[in-house]
């Protein structure tokens, strides 16, 4: 790879926007912001904080997030129209770095059945949004949506005119999560050679196939230098790029991506609860990095390894992403010595006659139900210890 090309990978989250509008995750101005507060924390690069002409809600979130969030730079969210601009560069007067991100659909699709409109009428119209929002901020981000559906020598021309026009950022979303790693990359790749070094290609992908994460470290690979991403990879139908899912890979697999971002890990955790506590749901228990069972380990064969050296059974260390520690998950996969060991934590320092007994009576109770609890544990250590006579808690 060339040496002189940047091998920082900018983090745009745009949870607030993408995510927030999306079933099930709306969020009052007042979550907004102390989700927008926790974002900074983990410092992304780019916060997008709203639509504001979407409704007067959206309007506030971004103007207080404009306000009252110090580091990233603030986005907002416009249509390549007037208004939509006028009303994003009010929202975001206050903010010390301010980016309009304005867009337009560009394929034939979305051109013959949602804009009726011609090629040469969505170019102009890309160019006069770029112009104008322009007029309000240095930064300006140009997206055209549906970009993978979008003929790739129209989609080359479209990009080059809104870079002449003033865009700093070019966006390529993958709006309806179509495509796929090798055709995004080649795709992504001949944007970044027809734009040059000093224009920074961004990526947006949706997981409409479970692709997200996939199409934009293929995208990095090929020179894209901001990936938009969600937390908990919320967002519309199957969701965006989950922030923690690129974060990681590009830490925990520099040997392959040397590639680096400025996220704080330690808060993925903290940031993925807190969005779970403000909307309607939290992310699947096998989750990838935030998930509850994402350091749970319940196989016997697993447990025990684990307990000999962490690292044959994980590839992160849990307190990397802000997890507080991993968990044994005591069930009827579970062997000896993580019983032992779970019995030991409890106070319980049990003979090997003792251990094979609640080992037998722990595998009877677990075959009937889903998961063994400590207060289950204590209970038959105790029936057959005797009831705390060789208690180490007593
Ligand atoms: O998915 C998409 O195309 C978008 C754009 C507005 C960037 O969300
Ligand atoms: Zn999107």
């Amino acid at each position: 790879m060339d040496p002189h090309v940047s091998r920082r990978i900018l983090i745009f989250d745009t949870t607030l926007r993408d995510g927030e509008q999306s079933p099930g995750c709306s969020m009052t101005v007042p979550e907004k912001l102390r989700m927008a507060h926790k974002l900074a924390e983990l410092r992304v690069d780019i916060l997008e904080a709203g639509f504001p002409i979407a409704s007067d809600g959206d309007f506030e979130a971004v103007e207080r997030i404009s306000r009252e969030v110090k580091g990233p730079v603030i986005a907002a969210l416009a249509r390549a129209l007037r208004e939509d601009i006028e009303r994003a560069a009010k929202a975001l007067e206050p903010a010390e770095k301010a980016r309009i991100h304005t867009f337009i659909a560009t394929s034939d699709i979305h051109l013959k059945y949602k804009l009726r409109k011609s090629r040469q009428q969505v170019l102009d119209e890309a160019v006069a949004a770029v112009e104008l929002a322009r007029r309000y901020v240095d930064d300006v981000e140009f997206s055209a949506e549906d970009a993978t559906r979008t003929d790739w020598d129209y989609l080359e021309q479209v990009c080059k005119a809104a870079v002449a026009a003033g865009a700093k950022t070019i966006n390529i979303p993958d709006t309806v999560g179509y495509s796929i790693p090798d055709e995004f990359a080649a795709l992504v790749g001949r944007i970044v050679q027809a734009l040059g070094p000093e224009v920074v290609v961004s990526v947006h992908c949706h997981n409409d196939l479970g692709l997200a994460t996939a199409n934009s470290l293929a995208a990095v690979q090929a020179g894209a230098r901001q990936v938009e991403c969600t937390i908990n990879g919320i967002g519309e139908r199957a969701g965006n790029c989950a922030l923690e899912e690129i974060v990681m890979t590009l830490k925990v697999r520099r040997d392959r991506l040397p590639y680096e971002t400025g996220i704080v890990t330690q808060q993925l955790f903290p940031a993925s609860q807190l969005l779970a506590s403000l909307i309607s749901f939290g992310p699947q228990p096998n989750k990838a990095i935030v998930g509850a069972n994402a350091f749970a380990h319940e196989a016997g064969i697993h447990q025990d390894g684990y307990l000999k050296e962490r690292t044959t059974y994980e590839i992160m260390d849990p307190r990397d992403v802000g997890v507080p520690e991993s968990r044994l998950v005591l069930g009827k996969h579970s062997g000896r010595h993580a019983l032992r060991q779970r019995c030991k934590d409890l106070g319980f320092e049990l003979t090997r006659e003792e251990v094979d007994e609640v080992y037998r009576r722990f595998i009877a109770l677990a075959d009937r139900k889903k998961g063994v609890t400590n207060d289950e544990i204590v209970a038959i250590v105790r029936e057959v210890i005797g009831a705390g006579v060789r208690s180490a808690q007593s």
